[in-house]
């Protein structure tokens, strides 16, 4: 294929110690390609961060699924990104859409988390994607690049940022989209990329495992994945290989 393929694993609010001591067991034996080929990054739940960090061979990173937008405080409940790297933490996704429609996080507030996380020295997954209702109604590039301006207003350098480009609608139900549907997409906010950023990593996520990932990773604008359900199962390391 050429060029690094970025794969991200995010556990979302699963996993006990048991379960995530077996599945870091599956990544360490998966015998992954090296990071020159595959960066491969894992999101547990906060609470487990110590103990995948601890065992995860150094051919993964670790990173968390959110962190707070500006510096620690009298915010109950929150995590720094000054927290997170003083455990040694150098990723974190922001501005999934569980978080954007389930917790009310707006653009902006995005883009200020994003421009904090940047700030203070962490690499962000930003994610981007429309509902149904939005695809339906033909919205779908004014939605993503709405959600993209917001960040590209408060950041310049995209070289420690990752799209991912999450249709809403492909979510943790197995509606993949299709190869045809995610390129498209990518392919566009590439081009919104150049013209208002620079051209980084578009990555796909939504209903990726080991049957449709071959084929979607063909994809000229596919840059890699973020994945939810199949991060949890063997078919991952399927998955992370599909670069291959
Ligand atoms: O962040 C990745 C996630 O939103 C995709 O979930 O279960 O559809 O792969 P899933």
């Amino acid at each position: 294929m050429g060029r690094k393929f970025f794969v991200g694993g995010n556990w979302k609010c699963n996993g006990t110690t048991e379960e995530v001591k077996k599945i870091v067991n599956v990544l360490n034996e998966g015998q992954v390609p090296s990071q020159d080929v595959i960066e491969v990054v894992i999101s547990p739940p906060f609470v487990f961060l110590p103990v995948v960090k601890d065992l995860l061979w150094p051919d993964f990173h670790v990173r968390t699924q959110n962190c707070w937008v500006k510096k620690g405080g009298a915010f109950t409940g929150e995590v720094s990104a000054e927290m997170l790297l003083n455990l040694g933490i150098p990723w974190v996704i922001l501005g999934h859409s569980e978080r954007r429609f389930i917790l009310n996080e707006s653009n902006e507030f995005v883009g200020d988390k994003v421009k904090y996380a940047l700030s203070q020295g962490l690499k962000v997954i930003t994610c981007v994607g429309e509902t149904l209702e939005q695809r339906e109604a033909g919205s779908t590039m004014d939605v993503v690049a709405s959600q993209t301006k917001a960040i590209a207003e408060r950041v310049s350098d995209w070289s420690n940022i990752v799209l991912a480009y999450e249709p809403v609608w492909a979510i943790g139900n197995g509606k993949v989209a299709t190869p045809a549907q995610a390129q498209e997409v990518h392919s566009e906010l590439r081009k919104w990329l150049h013209a208002n950023t620079s051209p980084e990593v578009v990555i796909y996520g939504g209903s990726v495992n080991g049957a449709n990932c071959k084929e979607l990773a063909a994809q000229p604008d596919v840059d890699g994945f973020l994945v939810g359900g199949a991060s949890l199962k063997l078919e991952f390391i399927d998955i992370i290989k599909s670069a291959e």
